[in-house]
């Protein structure tokens, strides 16, 4: 069947303009991209979609969810995970490897897009653990984890402790065409925290994470990329410091990439008052000024990526106390309208904005997507960017409800999402 996605505004993250413009889809691929006025061809069963006043954007891609199979299924499942992900925009999600058992070998990978394909809606590329079980002493068989369909190396959740472990494996690793993501995570100085240490932490009583435990392993991950001149992306990055280091790297040439999550510029440590459990995430909401900081990182390139960080809990790791409770907060259904709102703030431009969503994740992982191009797969969201909200815990799509979103007003949301030329999402209201 062909489809006509008639009259939208399309956003083209690389040329970094907004045109209105005709797509024509026709076996799962952007057949034409056209001018509007000059597709009128009467195609018997053709499916026409309205787009006019909607934005048409490149199926968005994030390169960090936690989607929790296999091994705790009661929290996600590729599955549900994937209905989330289509219900945001996202065509395509890497998927973190603390699982459990953890995706440490050619199985678990394998079962995971063996998953993922019975699930049949998002694109799924699983991220390998770096180190055997994430412990960080053996590295993992990169060049077995890579033949089965790992993109990256990661052990996320966890640091690699040992400088040795993780030098040879950015050397095994870009040897083998596999990015290595840092969680960047000094644990003998974060251990037993909850919060960010700070003004915030001390009034109400919380054991703090300091942001130099994520500071100091970012200069050392950046310091052994610029050693093993190798590349290194940055994972979920929260603090002024981490950005300034990655910037002064930038700048000298160390190949260094980076993401932040929406949280991290829409939140400030005062969310966690009264005890919020929905915003207990490692690393830990920060100061106003640090979400300043993000906000310029973003603005000026130093941060590339936006990604989710999607870390579902169910009612029973984060209805609890709070010293108690899971770390972590789903992000898939709220991270366009989020990203949106520095478009509407003036921080970034909209193709910018998309870019960091999709293209420059895409472009990371070495995985194609992210542009909609004549011949490229038809992986693609329509977006009002217009439509405001207020999210309702009961609206969520995701198989938990762990998000500090709920309640608040939210403006810009996916309406359509195609993932091959297949519509796998439509909002029926
Ligand atoms: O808050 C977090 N939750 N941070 C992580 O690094 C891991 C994640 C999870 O898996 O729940």
């Amino acid at each position: 069947m062909v489809t006509w996605i008639k009259g939208g505004d399309v956003v083209d993250p690389v040329k970094g303009v907004v045109e209105k413009t005709d797509l024509i889809i026709e076996k799962g691929k952007v057949a034409k991209i056209l001018p509007p006025g000059v597709f009128n061809d009467k195609i018997p069963e053709m499916r026409t979609i309205n787009a006019s006043n909607k934005l048409v954007i490149p199926g968005l891609i994030d390169m960090h969810v936690h989607l929790r199979e296999p091994g705790h299924e009661h929290k996600e499942t590729i599955a549900s995970g994937g209905r989330a992900a289509v219900a945001g925009g996202f065509t395509a999600v890497a998927c973190m490897p603390n699982t459990t058992p953890p995706n440490d070998c050619q199985s678990v990978t394998e079962f995971i897009l063996e998953q993922a394909k019975r699930a049949g809606l998002v694109r799924v590329y699983p991220v390998a653990a770096i180190t055997v079980g994430q412990k960080g002493e053996t590295l993992t068989e990169f060049i077995e984890l890579r033949a089965a369909g790992a993109v990256a190396v990661s052990d996320d959740g966890l640091p690699v402790v040992n400088s040795q472990v993780m030098r040879r494996g950015l050397e095994y690793a870009a040897r083998h065409d596999l990015r290595v993501i840092s969680h960047s995570e000094d644990i003998s100085l974060s251990k037993g925290g909850v919060m960010h240490e700070g003004t915030i932490s001390r009034r109400i009583g919380l054991p703090g994470i300091p942001a130099a435990s994520e500071e100091i392993m970012v200069f050392r991950d950046i310091s052994l990329a610029r050693l093993a001149n190798c590349p290194v992306h940055i994972a979920h990055v929260s603090t002024a410091g981490s950005v300034e280091l990655i910037r002064r790297a930038k700048d000298e040439g160390v190949h260094v990439t980076a993401e932040t999550a929406p949280h991290y510029f829409s939140l400030d440590h005062t969310a966690v008052m009264g005890y919020n459990t929905r915003a207990k995430v490692n690393p830990p909401l920060r100061t106003p000024q640090d979400v300043q900081a993000i906000k310029e990182g973003l603005r000026q390139g130093v941060i590339d990526v936006i990604a989710t960080d999607h870390a579902p809990h169910s009612a029973l790791e984060k209805d609890t106390e709070f010293v108690k409770a899971a770390f972590g907060l789903i992000g898939l259904e709220t991270a366009l309208a989020l990203t949106l709102e520095l478009v509407r703030d003036g921080i970034l431009g909209l193709p910018e904005a998309i870019a960091k969503l999709c293209y420059n994740a895409a472009h990371i992982l070495g995985v194609p997507g992210g542009r909609l191009v004549e011949g490229g797969d038809a992986d693609i969201a329509l977006v009002d960017p217009g439509y405001e909200y207020v999210l309702k815990e009961k609206n969520i799509i995701s198989k938990s409800r762990n998000s500090p979103f709920i309640g608040k007003t939210l403006k810009g949301r996916n309406e359509i999402t195609m993932v091959g030329g297949e519509i796998v999402w439509e909002r029926d209201e």
